[in-house]
């Protein structure tokens, strides 16, 4: 299990986000415990810096998303800054374009994503890990959404996310009560794909980025974009993009070595071509 405690850090908005790189594996940390990793416009900007560099950072194949502290992944926004940047709907407009344009970089990431959610994963929290493209939980994990407990809006990215995970039902109980519920009932609607005792969440998070990182990189590009595609309307859904990175991927090298690493009875080397 490769250990990250030696690892160079660099630091983004002023060290509230947090950059890290093993093994083929990039880390971004939330980092801001005394606020419960709360997420101000500053951070959500940190947040896009570390996303863009590991994006471009070619030896990176899988990114894992987590909060710092052992409390919380994300608290949500930074209530403390809503006096000042989401007092009324002008304001809020501002802040919701700025924080945006960074979970857009999320949303439509080209590489594989992974929220590794210990402790309360709440409001802007739960948009960040749900549009991650797996959610690892931890046994004391807690989840919710409290807009209604505000009086604010959820949105519709945040929204169309949770039904297409939990469905109308669930996604209309949690807006509306603004309830939390535990890592158990989680994973029983589909919000969260594993859960594990708090001691291992870590080692087994990074365990199936690890896999991931030593997968071939096209055939997992392949699976994104076609599983992207798939929830997408049919009248919007791009088949020959699809067409294209199936064809990619039967003439690539890496097809080559997997097939010959099987017949070798060795493990493949894929370089992502
Ligand atoms: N924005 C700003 N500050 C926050 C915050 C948030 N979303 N979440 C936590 N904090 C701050 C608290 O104000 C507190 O600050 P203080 O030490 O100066 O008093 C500190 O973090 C610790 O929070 P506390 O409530 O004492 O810790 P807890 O472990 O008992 O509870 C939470 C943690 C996350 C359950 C609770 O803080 C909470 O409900 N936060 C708000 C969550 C929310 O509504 N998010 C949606 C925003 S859209």
């Amino acid at each position: 299990m490769s250990d990250v405690s030696n690892t160079r850090v660099v630091s983004h908005a002023g060290g509230s986000i947090l950059e890290q790189t093993v093994s083929g594996v990039g880390i971004v940390t939330f980092n801001n415990p005394d606020k419960r990793n709360a997420m101000s416009l500053e951070m959500w900007e940190g947040f896009g810096e570390a996303l863009t560099s590991l994006r471009d950072d070619d030896s990176v194949r899988v990114v894992i998303l987590r909060g710092a502290g052992g409390k919380a992944f994300v608290s949500g926004a930074d209530i403390s800054q809503f006096e000042k940047t989401r007092h009324n709907a002008a304001a809020s407009e501002e802040y919701s374009r700025r924080s945006a344009t960074q979970r857009e970089l999320l949303a439509t990431y080209p590489k594989p994503t992974i929220a590794c959610i210990q402790g309360f994963c709440l409001g802007g929290g739960m948009q960040v890990a749900m549009l991650a493209d797996i959610r690892i939980a931890s046994v004391d994990s807690a989840f919710g959404i409290p807009a209604a407990k505000l009086g604010i809006a959820y949105g519709y990215d945040g929204l169309r996310h949770l039904v297409s995970l939990v469905g109308p039902s669930w996604a209309r109980l949690l807006m509306y009560t603004g309830m939390r519920i535990d890592a158990a009932e989680a994973l029983r609607i589909g919000l969260v794909e594993r859960v594990f005792p708090i001691d291992t969440l870590w080692g087994e998070t990074m365990a199936i980025a690890e896999t991931i990182s030593e997968n071939a990189p096209l055939a997992i590009k392949a699976a994104r974009i076609t599983i992207a595609e798939v929830l997408k309307d049919e009248s919007q859904r791009d088949m020959a993009a699809i067409k294209a990175i199936g064809s990619a991927c039967m003439d690539s090298a890496d097809f080559r070595e997997g097939r010959q690493a099987f017949m070798d009875k060795r493990k493949p080397q894929f370089r992502g071509r």
